[in-house]
């Protein structure tokens, strides 16, 4: 069988604005087991982009779509747009790795993962936080019941990069990007919440524009319950310097995993652990490229060479929480999902 490996899989990046590039760049670099043969952006700006890494460039989706040679896209587009551009993917018969979010609702989502699914195709979700070491090691230890019981999560992923955004950006349209910066990195936070501990039972939310003029609010926190009980508390906010934070909480551990720098340019993490019984201890974990490995878990999906690790189950039950939490903080009350 031919593998990712040998095979990389021959993919359009559609979208060329910050993380497109960053993502373009990565695979450009190798190891991630794919390749960009086009690149898609109606800005004309992005063309040069694309003949210095010297792939094909197109306005539009359509022209990408019907290249022969596109097995795949990348979708790192404005979050309005995933919908529309997955669907139009899959009608094309390409496998889709789609930017976070999935969707605005369960029920788009829902649409989405059962579109791919029914068509035999890969969909990837850019949550490459779950391929930070330090936090797949949380996955395993939760996974193996190392922690014990999961009681609580504690997690903050929060910066100010977008203080200095021009106000027509669509990230700082409210209905685009709504309460705060939880599309922007709280969702990576409901991810592995998700992942954790299951589906959600309901959510308070507290959402506050302290100190911008962010239409969707700067600062908003998160008290989500679960339905099989323990829950979590999670802020994304878009006023404060770069810091990411996720704790879990069990009834034999716990681990608490910092960032020492945004994902764009990783640079290790820190990690303090306490075990039942032992003192707590601190270390220091080296730099990794997340965002890389998780396109090359796609990539190896696409071969059929492993399972892609996150289920269209969990990329659902992660939009169901998100919509509550967008209702949650319209009304500043709890909400059942
Ligand atoms: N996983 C992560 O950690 C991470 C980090 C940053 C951004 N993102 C996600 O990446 C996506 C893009 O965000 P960004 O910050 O790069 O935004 P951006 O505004 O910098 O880039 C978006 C790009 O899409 C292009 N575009 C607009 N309409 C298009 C269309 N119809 N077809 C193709 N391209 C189109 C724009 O011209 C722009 O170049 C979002 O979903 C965002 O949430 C993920």
């Amino acid at each position: 069988m031919s593998t990712s490996a040998s095979n990389p899989v021959r993919t359009a990046i559609v979208g060329l604005g910050w993380w497109g590039k960053k993502m373009a760049t990565l695979v450009h670099a190798g190891g991630a087991e794919m390749r960009f043969v086009h690149a898609v952006d109606p800005n004309p700006d992005a063309r040069s982009f694309a003949a210095d890494l010297g792939i094909r460039f197109s306005s539009d989706l359509a022209s990408a779509l019907a290249d022969p040679d596109v097995e795949a896209v990348v979708l790192a587009t404005p979050h309005s747009l995933h919908q529309e551009q997955i669907a139009q993917a899959v009608a094309a018969g390409k496998h889709v790795f789609c930017e976070k979010p999935l969707a605005m609702t369960r029920s788009d989502a829902e649409a989405s993962v059962a579109l791919c699914r029914d068509a035999g195709l890969v969909l990837g979700m850019g949550h490459e936080r779950r391929f930070e070491p330090p936090i797949a090691e949380i996955l395993e230890h939760a996974a193996a019941g190392r922690l014990g019981r999961l009681l609580q999560i504690e997690a903050n992923f929060s910066h100010d990069k977008f203080l200095s955004l021009d106000a027509s950006n669509w990230r700082l349209n409210a209905t685009q990007a709504p309460a705060g910066g939880m599309t922007a990195t709280g969702i990576h936070l409901t991810d592995l919440s998700v992942k954790l501990m299951g589906a959600a039972a309901d959510v308070r939310v507290a959402c506050e524009n302290l100190a911008s003029q962010i239409p969707q609010g700067d600062t908003m926190s998160a008290h989500i319950r679960f339905k099989s009980g323990g829950s979590a508390y999670v802020s994304a906010t878009l006023a404060t310097p770069f810091v990411s934070r996720f704790a879990v909480f069990g009834t034999l551990g716990w681990i608490e995993v910092r960032d020492k720098a945004h994902v764009e340019a990783p640079d290790g993490w820190i990690v303090t652990e306490g075990w039942k019984g032992q003192s707590i201890t601190m270390r220091e974990v080296a730099p990794a490229e997340p965002v890389r490995d998780n396109l090359r878990a796609f990539a190896r999906a696409v071969r059929g060479v492993e399972i892609y690790p996150i289920s269209g189950e969990e990329m659902i039950e992660n939009i169901a929480l998100l919509e509550a939490i967008v209702k949650s903080a319209g009304i500043g009350q709890v909400e059942r999902l």
